[in-house]
């Protein structure tokens, strides 16, 4: 497992965060690059002048005229719902009981959740994303044939069986206890099996008894690297019933805290309603949020505050999630797209910087993964895509110059990338070094 190879092009990653200094000097860019790749991990990463010399006999793969990054990663989305997107007219809670709740119901069924994984795995490939926080569905069969699909692909997933005993239909409901016996069934049978990951996956409060939430800690007391992946305070009528349901806590975010579940390792999907005292405590628990802009948009959620959560005062980590079916599309670059349009109807910007740090070492970074994704650091795993600039004729016009030399350069044609961008940008996606995706050879 993992190849042994060369890649050459323009190499562009992140040595560190670009909210917090000078963005010159949290990007590394290289305008003719070459990396290193011995068994599916970087080896080096640097000018093909002073690199090449190394080569050895390994293949060398030229990209000469791409822009080559790490693998993109997608820290929310929902693979039982990639057959429901664009379901009309609802925001959260009507979209949820009137589409959602049926559409996972056909994922009892494994076969069918086989198929559907497979679906929803090239479609993250062709959109250059390699790695994801995926909820599965409540059924423990349907996490089963996701981590196959994964593990065939040698893929570094992180996924979960929902928990939800409460407010759905009786279909998709388990219990406390049973949501507990199973979610640990899974865990040891899939938690750190070659790159596959657990969470544990409460839906989020307005599914969940109390007791439900406080096993799902003990889950994370008893095995302290496996995740916490929920949804936190995305719609104004959502955090009011949380209210309701949840009378003796202090708000939403409160709920999660008080049951043990607002941890460094916790996700929290959305927080477009967040207070400034919530994001405060995120920040104390070292907790993550997914910035989920299509997702927000479509079912008329709000606009997530990113200069908030960024604050430095305060530092939350941030990745994004495409949200899918709720998002609008399975491309982080269409997802930046709009994460940049969310911050203009707020008077912020996001640089074309920003939004590919969130897409790369800001994702590994909030699913605590840096030290094996996110950057060409050597060591870290060979996963990473390779965007073609000129790739559509509008793209071709825009991007007109080639290659740039300056950075100046390179952050105009990665804004374009940033938002002209989808899955016809990526040219070739590896995984572990080896081909695992190509715009050449492909009908998908
Ligand atoms: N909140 C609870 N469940 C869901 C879901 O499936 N999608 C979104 N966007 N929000 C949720
Ligand atoms: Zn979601």
């Amino acid at each position: 497992m993992g190849s042994t190879v060369a890649i050459r092009g323009a190499l562009l990653d992140f040595v560190a965060d670009p909210f917090y200094g000078p963005e010159a000097e949290a990007v590394r860019y290289v305008a003719d690059g070459l990396l290193l790749v011995r068994d599916g991990t970087i080896e080096a990463a640097g000018t093909y002048a002073d690199l090449a010399a190394g080569l050895g006999d390994r293949p060398l793969i030229d990209h000469t005229g791409h822009l080559i990054t790490p693998g993109f990663i997608d820290t929310h989305i929902h693979y039982p719902q990639t057959g429901m997107m664009a379901a009309y007219g609802e925001q959260l809670l009507e979209w949820l009981n009137r589409y959602t709740f049926p559409t996972e119901r056909q994922f009892a069924d494994a076969e069918y959740a086989r198929s559907v994984a497979e679906l929803f795995l090239d479609e993250l490939l062709k959109n250059g994303t390699t790695t994801a926080l995926v909820f599965a569905a409540v059924f423990p069969a349907s996490v089963d044939a996701f981590f196959e699909a994964a593990e065939a692909r040698h893929l570094r997933m992180i996924s979960g069986k929902v928990m939800m005993d409460r407010n759905a239909p009786d279909y998709l409901c388990d219990t406390a206890q049973s949501s507990y016996d199973e979610s640990k069934a899974l865990i040891k049978k899939w938690h750190g099996r070659g790159r596959l990951l657990y969470a544990v996956t409460p839906r989020f409060a307005g599914t969940s008894t109390e007791s439900q939430l406080k096993l799902a800690a003990r889950l994370l007391d008893e095995f302290p690297d496996v995740y916490l992946h929920t949804h936190l305070s995305e719609n104004v009528s959502e955090v009011a019933w949380i209210k309701e349901l949840f009378p003796q806590y202090e708000g939403y975010l409160d709920v999660y805290d008080k049951t043990g579940l607002v941890r460094a390792r916790s996700l929290f999907a959305h927080g477009v309603q967040l207070t400034d005292d919530e994001f405060r405590r995120l920040s104390e628990a070292k907790a993550a949020i997914s910035f989920c802009p299509t997702s927000n948009l479509f079912l008329g959620s709000g606009l997530f505050r990113i200069e908030q959560a960024k604050n430095p005062e305060h530092p939350v980590k941030v990745g994004l999630g495409t949200d899918v079916g709720a998002g609008t599309s399975f491309s982080l670059l269409q997802t930046t797209n709009e994460a940049y349009k969310v911050a203009q109807l707020r008077g912020q910007k996001l640089s074309a910087f920003k939004a590919l740090f969130l897409a790369t070492l800001g994702g590994a970074r909030a699913l605590c993964l840096e030290d094996k994704l996110g950057s060409f650091e050597p060591g870290k795993e060979a996963d990473v895509v390779v965007l073609d600039p000129q790739a559509t004729p509008l793209l071709a016009l825009r991007n007109q110059e080639g290659m740039p030399e300056t950075l100046e350069d390179l952050e105009d044609l990665l804004f374009s990338l940033v938002i002209m961008g989808g899955d016809r940008a990526v040219a070739a996606t590896y995984i572990l070094g080896e081909q695992a995706y190509s715009s050449k050879a492909t009908n998908l």
